[in-house]
């Protein structure tokens, strides 16, 4: 049995402070809840507050990036064992936002990533993360140029088997995706549960390929892109959304918690 996961992307949000009471209040309100992993991703500069904040919970910490080098000359960058060394068990990889694939922005606008994370990059990541014993989050979903010339599958597919080149089944099977449709984050425009669990089939089908039916079947893929209180019912209702990954609907601690019992509800019933 999979259990139901809700991550919370806080993005460039929230200063030591706004951070510190964010994570107090979530704490409080998921207080009672049973049956739903929820993790929160703060910025960087947050994570001891926010760990602190959240100390005694089974709420779980995570980065929104990370190096794949553990130390060195790599100014502004940060490692698995720094993001490890804050509390964090899990991290993000790959979010559209560091591949520059932004929004409904035309596909040309999109390769002018200040990031510059591909599948390459997402893969050494992927990598650094699990020797790292962080659970990696792997954000893949394709531009709605993408979907208008029906390449989504095609590009979801490649990015999956890209972020686990020279993975071994082991290690496979603890990594976390996140099926993000890049036209519908931040957007308001969430893809339809049917669709987003269509993808998310297909991506669990990618797995399979690598690690057997079994084990992916006890994967856990996310939906992620305009996830809220109003459509999260139908999304966990789909057999293979297993979760969301939030970004807007996160900043509130009301908007967070109510998306977690959604999820523990659905998937508990
Ligand atoms: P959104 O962001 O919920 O604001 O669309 C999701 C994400 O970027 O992971």
């Amino acid at each position: 049995m999979r259990i139901p996961m809700m991550v919370g992307n806080w993005k460039m949000n929230n200063d030591n402070d706004e951070a510190w009471d964010l994570a107090v209040a979530i704490a409080e309100g998921l207080e009672d809840l049973e049956g739903c992993q929820v993790v929160v991703c703060p910025p960087f500069t947050a994570l001891v507050s926010v760990g602190e904040a959240m100390e005694g919970t089974d709420i779980a910490l995570g980065g929104q990036n990370l190096y794949w080098e553990t130390s060195g000359a790599f100014t502004g960058e940060i490692s698995a064992p720094m993001l490890t060394s804050c509390g964090c068990e899990y991290v993000i990889v790959g979010h559209s936002e560091r591949r520059g694939r932004f929004g409904k922005a035309p596909a040309e606008e999109c390769l002018l990533s200040v990031f510059g994370d591909n599948d390459a990059t997402v893969n050494k990541k992927v990598k650094a993360a699990l020797s790292g014993d962080l659970i990696p989050i792997v954000c893949v979903g394709e531009l709605l140029a993408e979907r208008q010339e029906e390449k989504t599958d095609e590009v979801v597919e490649g990015q999956v088997v890209a972020a686990l080149a020279e993975l071994v089944e082991d290690e496979i099977v603890d990594v976390v995706f996140a099926y993000e449709p890049v036209w519908a984050i931040g957007t308001g425009e969430v893809c339809e549960a049917g669709e987003a669990n269509r993808v998310c089939r297909i991506i669990r089908e990618a797995l399979a390929e690598k690690v057997g039916a079994d084990e992916a079947e006890q994967m856990i893929v996310l939906y992620g892109g305009s996830v809220s209180p109003g459509n999260i019912q139908g999304l966990m209702e789909q057999p293979d959304i297993d979760g969301g990954l939030v970004g807007g609907a996160c900043l509130k601690d009301e908007s967070f918690c109510e998306l977690a019992k959604v999820a523990a509800e659905v998937k508990g019933e």
